[in-house]
Formats: C-alpha cells, structure tokens, sequence
C-alpha cells in the first residue's frame, strides 16, 4: 500500500514511524515532512493548505490513502476536495472540522446534544462579552473562535484582565479574524485527560487516553504551548470514567454529526476535564487531529496495526477492526529552542541522535527510544541541526509508569543539545488523582 501524510512536526513523524512498520506497507509519502520523517518517506515541498496544489500531487502520485496530520488543512477542505476527486482520506470534511476550528460552533454543537461542557456565552460583540463576565461566575475562560495556534485561550481571574483580553481579541484583533468571535466560559477545576477515539463515519471506536503538559515550564508554569511532554498509560482513569466518556462524550459526538449529515472519518480528540470530587467530567475542547505530543505516546503503544485501522475509517470498514493497544506505560518529553514559545530561534545547533529502532519495544527491548522530529534539518553534509520551536519528542516505554519516565529522560539527557528547554517534571506526578 502507498500512503501519502500531509504535516511535518513531531506527530507527523510520529504517525510515519508508525505506518513504517506496517507489513501492509511499501511506499510512504509525505508533504512537506522534515528530516526525521525523510527517513522513511519521500517527501515534497507544497502548500499544504491549497487544495488545488495537494489535489494535483495526489493525482501525480495516486496513493492508495492519504493521512492529514494537522487542523490547517483540515480547515482549509483539503479533505473535501480530496475526496470530490474518489482519494481514500483520513481526515474529517471541513464541516465536521468546525468542532476544533471554530469553538462558538462546537460550544453549540455541545448543548445542542447534551454533551457535558462549562456554561458558556457565545459573543460576536465587544458588550455581549462584557455582558458575560456578568452573568458568569469568576475566574473566566475567554477562547477566541477560530485556530490560534494555541494561544487562543485566555484563563482570566480578575475582571480587569478579562477586559483586557476582551479589547485586544475585538477591539485590537490580536489575534486576526480568528478572535472577533468568543467563547466565555466558565473556569472549570479538575485534572485534565486527552481522550481519543478512531470513527469512519458510522461506526467509532475508543483508542486511547492519555495526559498532556500545555505549560512550557514544570509546575505547570510559564507560557502556555503547543505541549511539552505525555503520557499514556492502559489505566490512566478507572474503567467506569472510560466507560462515561464513551456514552457521554463520543457516542453523542459521532451520532450528532451523522445526523447532520457531516459524518466524521478519522481520529477525534476530546480534551477533558474530570473532577475528582464526584468523577464529574466536561469538555474542554475537540481537535480534529491526533494531539502533539499526544500522538508520540500513542501510535508507539499502539500494538494494532495503524495502517490498517486509518483505511478502514476512510472506507468505512472500522467495524471490522479491534483496536490492541500496549500494555505498557509511555512517556514522550518534548525538547525545544530555548526561546519557545515567544521568541525567534536562537540558533541552529547541531544534534546527534541515538539510532531508531525499526520494531516497536518487545518484551525483550522494554525500553526502546524512539526521537521524533518536529523542527529540525540536514545540512548539506547531512549534519543535523535545530530549527527552532519544538525541535524533538523523546519517547519511550516501560512496564510502569516510573520505569517508562526513567528510560525516556535517560534518552532526553543523551539528546538535549546546549541550551535545549525541556520539562523533567513530565509523568512525575501529581497528573492524575491516585
Ligand atoms: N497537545 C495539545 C494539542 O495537540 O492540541
């Protein structure tokens, strides 16, 4: 089988390391991909987000599927367009997409289907937001509508800087077009849980929960990011909380979007909310995508075969497959440029990796490291070198969750170049409620 991915971070790479070892595969492509990924992938230079431009290389290389790892193509109908022209996608149309590109729709989309979420005001105006502050308790969640890149949301204590955050989404438009529309919430306390599930249109099936750190700095300090590290273990909740999610969260999600007629094919990923006092749990927020880091916990503890289970959810056979996932824990430890988030790459430095393996872990290699790439590039004679941002997620796994942690940051210290940023508090503890 030939499959093409269009993305090029470390879920990207994550998701190519994962096909790679798939019998069913002899061909992988992928646009733009990065260095880590051309190791297993042929990959092109193209605007990813123009459907015209990925719909002519598809016709030029005909794969038999097609991956769309990020939220922009989605955005844009890459997969709508791919599949007017009878391409195998996974990926969701660009209506069901909304859940994660515009956050009024998939506020609506919740209480339109009783799916358990914070109080929330939708507020196209400057005065309909400041009237939500009053009608909501503090502190304030503030979500501009459409994809910030991350830095959409805005946890707000006092009225003070919620109006500020207010004036520079409408008034300023900080953030573009992407914030003259708003999602006031209320602020909700919990632990939160990345939960993911696998649909082709009619039927779905769970896949996996797992934690993500969205903080830059341990504690949970510092700029909020793309993410800094997961972790993935088989009992992360107690089976009655998975049990929940599945009734209360993704049946009502998959069900409501086929009688929209926006059927969803490909990976949903709910972020959640639990409270630990009565196991209560709400929705944050869906992404149409697999999460990063998320991605590089999930897919290397993944034991079915993801090649087969992406076809299946683009020709609509999931109900043919079982989903197998690892016994074991995983950690995945984000490394980046020490000016991340804010700032412009210090400079490039050159990096000396550990070799990859070509099979997941066995029990007779539990800890095997596999370093995937997000922002990194060759040189000319082929050193490797930082590109900025989140440059690498180091992963690995083990029996326990501990063992898991002590073989990932044994490889992170192997790894980290000067002035590399990284969490160590990444799976310590604290996450979840024992
Ligand atoms: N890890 C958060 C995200 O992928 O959105």
């Amino acid at each position: 089988m030939k499959i093409a991915i269009l993305g090029q971070g470390g879920r990207e790479h994550a998701i190519v390391a994962s096909l790679a070892r798939s019998p069913l595969v002899s061909n992988l492509l992928c646009a733009p991909g990065n260095a880590g990924i051309a190791d297993h992938a042929t990959c092109d230079s193209l605007d990813i987000t123009d459907c015209s431009v990925v719909c002519a290389w598809a016709t030029q290389h005909a794969p038999d599927l097609i991956i769309i790892g990020p939220e922009a193509p989605l955005a844009a109908g890459v997969a709508d367009a791919l599949r007017q022209q009878n391409h195998l996608v996974f990926g969701p149309s660009k209506q069901a997409a909304q859940l994660e590109t515009s956050k009024t729709w998939m506020k609506q989309f919740c209480f339109d289907h009783a799916i358990p979420t914070a109080q929330a005001r939708l507020c196209r105006t400057h005065s309909q937001a400041l009237l939500a502050l009053d009608s909501l308790p503090s502190p304030w969640v503030i979500k501009a509508d459409g994809l910030a890149q991350g830095k959409g949301v805005f946890i707000c204590p006092s009225r003070a800087e919620a109006i500020n955050v207010i004036d520079a989404l409408i008034k300023s438009k900080s953030l573009g077009a992407a914030g003259t529309q708003l999602v006031i919430e209320q602020f909700l306390p919990g632990y939160e849980v990345s939960a993911f599930a696998l649909s082709d249109g009619t039927e779905w099936r769970p896949l996996a929960l797992c934690c993500d750190y969205k903080r830059r700095d341990n504690n949970d300090k510092g700029p909020q990011t793309g993410g800094m590290g997961a972790f993935y273990h088989p009992e992360i909740v107690p089976h009655h909380l998975s049990e929940r999610i599945a009734q209360r969260v993704f049946s009502p999600v998959f069900e409501g979007l086929r009688a929209r007629a926006t059927p969803y094919q490909g990976v949903l990923y709910a972020g959640l909310i639990i409270n630990p006092q009565d196991d209560s749990l709400s929705v944050l927020e869906f992404n149409a995508r697999f999460g990063d880091p998320e991605c590089q916990v999930i897919l290397p503890s993944l034991e079915s075969d993801f090649a087969t289970l992406a076809l299946a959810c683009a020709q609509g056979t999931l109900k043919e497959q079982t989903i197998t996932m690892s016994g074991q824990a995983c950690v995945t430890v984000v490394l980046c440029d020490k000016n991340y988030p804010e700032g412009t790459l210090a400079r490039p430095y050159p990096l000396s990796l550990p070799p990859q393996p070509s099979q997941p872990s066995s029990p007779s290699s539990p800890h095997s490291v596999q370093t995937f790439h997000a922002s990194t590039y060759a040189s000319d004679d082929n050193t490797l070198y930082t590109r900025g941002g989140r440059v690498l997620a180091v992963t690995a796994q083990g029996a326990t969750l501990a063992q898991a942690r002590k073989a990932t940051y044994a490889a992170v210290e192997r790894t980290a170049w000067q002035d590399a940023h990284y969490r160590t508090d990444i799976a310590a503890q604290g996450r979840l409620p024992s």
